[in-house]
C-alpha cells in the first residue's frame, strides 16, 4: 500500500489473533432465515433440498480451506472446526470468520439452481458468523454435543408443531399444547397422534450432517509404462451420526484424532452455560465511528480469470458499487461508504446499536450480504461472462473515536486510490507500448506523481492525460443517502425534517473539507478543529504537552504535537 500522511489511522486496527492451543471453530448461522424460507416456500418443518444445499456449501468450504478438518450442521447453521495447529491467516479471527462466511454465501447463491431449479431467488441470502475458541478438547466436545442436542430438540419440537398445524390447530394452539412437554411426551404425541415413529425419521433431520476429511489415493498422472502415479489427497465426505461427540465416533476417523486429539471420556450431561461462556462476541467501543472494510480475496487472480480490463474495469467497479448500494439499503445505520478496486469501507453512525455493536455479527452480516449480492448481480453486469471462480471477501471492523480521524481514514483510502491508479495507468500504458512487465516496473521505480503525469502525457499524446480519465477511476466511489427536507412536514409549518431519499453513487473528492460541508447530514454533526491549530509548541519540542486551539472554532484541548492527527498539525509557518 502506498504511503501517505494519513497512514497513522492504521494504528487504530486491533489484533484479534486466537492463541494456541485454542481450537478454532467458526459457527455460521442464517440471517433472517425464517423470512428467507417463507419467501422461498421451504417445506416445514424440514426441507431436504435446503439442508442438502447447506451441506454442499459446507463441503465446498471445507475443500477450499484445507485446514478445516471437521464440520457439523443442521437447519441453517454450520460449525467448521480447524485443525489444532492451523496457522490460517495467522489465526486472525475476523479474517477467518469473514472469509468463510463470504465463501459460503457466494457458493449458496451459485448452487441455488441445482437444488431449487424451479424457484427464483427472491432476495440475497446472508449469514452471520463468529469464532468460538475452544480452550481444550473437552470444550470442543461439549460444544459439538450441545449443537447436536439443539438439532435434535428443535427438530422434535418442529415436527410436533407442524403435525399439529397440519391437523387443524393454529400456530398459537400448537405452541400451547407443546409448552412444558418433555422428549418422551413429544415422541408419544407423534406416535399416538400422528402415527409417526420419530426414530424412523431421516437421519439428516434428527442428527444433522458431518463433513469429514478422509485420505484417498488420487491418480495424478501415468508413467510411461502406463502405471498410475498416486498421491494421498484429502476428500470431503458426508456422514450422519447419532453422537458426534462420542469417543467411538471420533476414534473411527484417524484424521480427527491426529489433527485435533482424542476425547477423554463420553459426555453424559450437556451444560449449555459452560459452552456459552466461550461464546463471547467482543463489542465495539461505544460512541465511536465503526468502519467495516471488506476486501476481495485473491482478486488479482479473479480479475485475470474474468479478463477484467486493465487497470480499471468500469463494469467490475459498477458491480461493486451496486452491491454497496444494496448494503446501505439493508443496514440503515451505515451513513457512508467508500469503494475502490476490490475493497469497500462502510461507516456506521457513532450511536449505532446494530447487533449490540458486536463486531463479528456486524462484519459477517455485511460481508455475507455483499458477497451473495456480488454473485447474484454478476450476470447483470457481465451478461457475456460466466462466473468461473467463487468471489469472496474478507472483512474487519475498526473504531475511530472522532470525526476528524474518521475523515483521515477515508482520505487515506482515497489517497491510496489515486496513487495506485496513477501507478497502474502508467504501468499498463508502458506494457502496451511494448515494455515487459519487469521493465515497466523498473521504469516507474522512484518516480514522483508529476513525472508519472508527464509520462502519461508523453505516451498518450494527450495533454494532461491523467485528468481525462473517468472520475470513478481517479477518485473511487462514494455511496451515501441523498437527503432532502420532508415537504409535508414543512408545509404544516413544522421545523423542516430531513428525510432519506435514495442511495447515490458519486465520485467526489472526500479529502477536501468542502465535500463534508456540502453534505452535513452524512456525519450529522458540526465538524470542528479541522484547520491547523493555533499552537504554542516550540519548534524543537514535539513531545511537550501544550494547550492547542482550533483556528476556526476556538475549541481548545491539551495535546502533544506528535499525538495530533496530520490534519491538526500546525503548518510549518505556524511554528
Ligand atoms: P488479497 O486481498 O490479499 O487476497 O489479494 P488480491 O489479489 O485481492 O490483491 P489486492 O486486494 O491487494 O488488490 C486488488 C487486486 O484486484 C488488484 O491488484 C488487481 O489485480 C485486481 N483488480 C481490482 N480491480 C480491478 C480492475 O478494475 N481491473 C483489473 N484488471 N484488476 C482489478
Ligand atoms: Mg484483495
Amino acid at each position: 500500500m502506498a504511503n501517505s500522511k494519513y497512514e497513522y489511522v492504521k494504528s487504530f486496527e486491533v489484533e484479534d489473533e486466537i492463541m494456541l492451543p485454542n481450537i478454532i471453530v467458526v459457527n455460521i448461522d442464517g440471517r433472517d432465515f425464517s423470512r428467507f424460507s417463507e419467501m422461498h416456500e421451504f417445506m416445514k418443518p424440514n426441507d431436504k433440498r435446503a439442508l442438502e444445499l447447506m451441506n454442499d456449501c459446507a463441503k465446498m468450504v471445507s475443500e477450499q480451506f484445507p485446514d478445516i478438518i471437521f464440520s457439523y450442521g443442521f437447519s441453517n447453521e454450520y460449525s467448521f472446526v480447524f485443525k489444532k495447529e492451523t496457522n490460517f491467516y495467522q489465526r486472525r479471527a475476523s479474517k477467518i470468520f469473514s472469509l468463510i462466511i463470504s465463501y459460503f454465501s457466494s457458493v449458496y447463491v451459485t448452487k441455488w439452481k441445482e437444488f431449487f431449479p424451479q424457484t427464483e431467488m427472491r432476495f440475497p441470502p446472508s449469514f452471520q458468523s463468529q469464532v468460538i475458541s475452544c480452550a481444550s478438547m473437552e470444550v470442543l466436545q461439549a460444544y459439538l454435543a450441545w449443537r447436536q442436542r439443539e438439532c435434535h430438540l428443535s427438530n422434535q419440537y418442529n415436527t410436533c408443531l407442524w403435525e399439529l398445524i397440519r391437523n387443524g390447530k393454529s400456530g398459537k394452539e400448537a405452541e400451547e399444547i407443546l409448552k412444558g412437554t418433555h422428549k418422551q411426551d413429544k415422541n408419544e404425541l407423534l406416535y399416538e397422534g400422528f402415527n409417526i415413529n420419530y426414530k424412523e425419521q431421516e437421519a439428516i433431520f434428527r442428527q444433522g450432517t458431518c463433513i469429514l476429511k478422509t485420505e484417498v489415493q488420487h491418480i495424478v498422472k501415468y508413467n510411461k509404462d502406463g502405471s498410475p502415479v498416486q498421491r494421498l489427497r484429502m476428500k470431503a465426505i458426508k456422514v450422519h451420526s447419532k453422537n458426534i461427540a462420542s469417543r467411538s465416533f471420533w476414534n473411527d476417523y484417524l484424521c480427527l484424532c491426529r489433527e485435533l486429539g482424542q476425547f477423554a471420556e463420553d459426555v453424559n450431561k450437556i451444560k449449555p452455560d459452560y459452552v456459552k461462556s466461550f461464546l463471547h462476541g467482543s463489542k465495539m467501543m461505544p460512541s465511536t465511528w465503526i468502519v467495516i472494510r471488506i476486501d476481495g480475496c485473491h482478486f488479482h487472480r479473479f480479475s485475470d480469470v474474468h479478463e477484467f480490463e486493465k487497470p480499471n474495469d468500469a463494469q467490475a467497479l459498477n458491480l461493486m458499487n451496486s452491491c454497496a448500494v444494496g448494503v446501505l439499503e439493508e443496514f440503515r445505520d451505515i451513513v457512508f461508504s467508500y469503494g475502490v478496486s476490490d475493497e469497500y469501507s462502510f461507516v456506521l453512525k457513532k450511536e449505532s446499536q446494530l447487533y449490540q455493536r458486536r463486531s463479528s455479527e456486524i462484519v459477517s452480516a455485511i460481508v455475507s450480504l455483499f458477497s451473495s449480492m456480488y454473485t447474484i448481480k454478476w450476470k447483470e453486469f457481465f451478461p457475456q461472462k460466466e462466473l468461473k471462480h467463487v468471489p469472496y471477501f474478507d472483512g474487519r471492523a475498526v473504531c475511530y473515536p472522532t470525526s476528524e480521524i474518521l475523515l483521515d481514514y477515508l482520505a487515506w483510502r482515497q489517497v491510496d486510490c489515486h496513487i495506485n491508479n496513477q501507478y497502474n495507468t502508467c504501468f499498463w500504458m508502458l506494457v502496451k507500448s511494448g515494455k515487459s512487465k519487469s521493465e515497466a516496473q523498473n521504469y516507474l521505480k522512484g518516480t514522483q506523481s508529476q513525472e508519472k503525469n508527464e509520462l502519461l502525457t508523453q505516451l498518450s499524446g494527450i495533454i494532461d492525460y491523467y485528468n481525462t480519465l473517468p472520475l470513478m477511476f481517479r477518485r473511487g466511489s462514494s455511496v451515501f443517502w441523498h437527503m432532502h427536507d420532508d415537504e409535508k412536514m414543512a408545509n404544516r409549518g413544522n421545523e423542516p425534517v430531513r428525510k432519506c431519499c435514495k442511495v447515490v453513487v458519486e465520485h467526489c473528492n472526500i479529502i477536501e473539507k468542502s465535500f463534508w460541508e456540502a453534505h452535513p447530514d452524512i456525519l450529522g454533526e458540526k465538524l470542528s478543529c479541522w484547520k491547523p491549530l493555533r499552537c504554542t509548541f516550540p519548534s524543537d519540542s514535539h513531545h511537550l504537552t501544550r494547550r492547542v486551539t482550533c483556528c476556526d472554532c476556538e475549541v481548545s484541548k491539551f495535546a502533544r504535537y506528535d499525538n495530533l492527527s496530520p490534519l491538526e498539525q500546525p503548518s510549518t509557518n505556524c511554528l
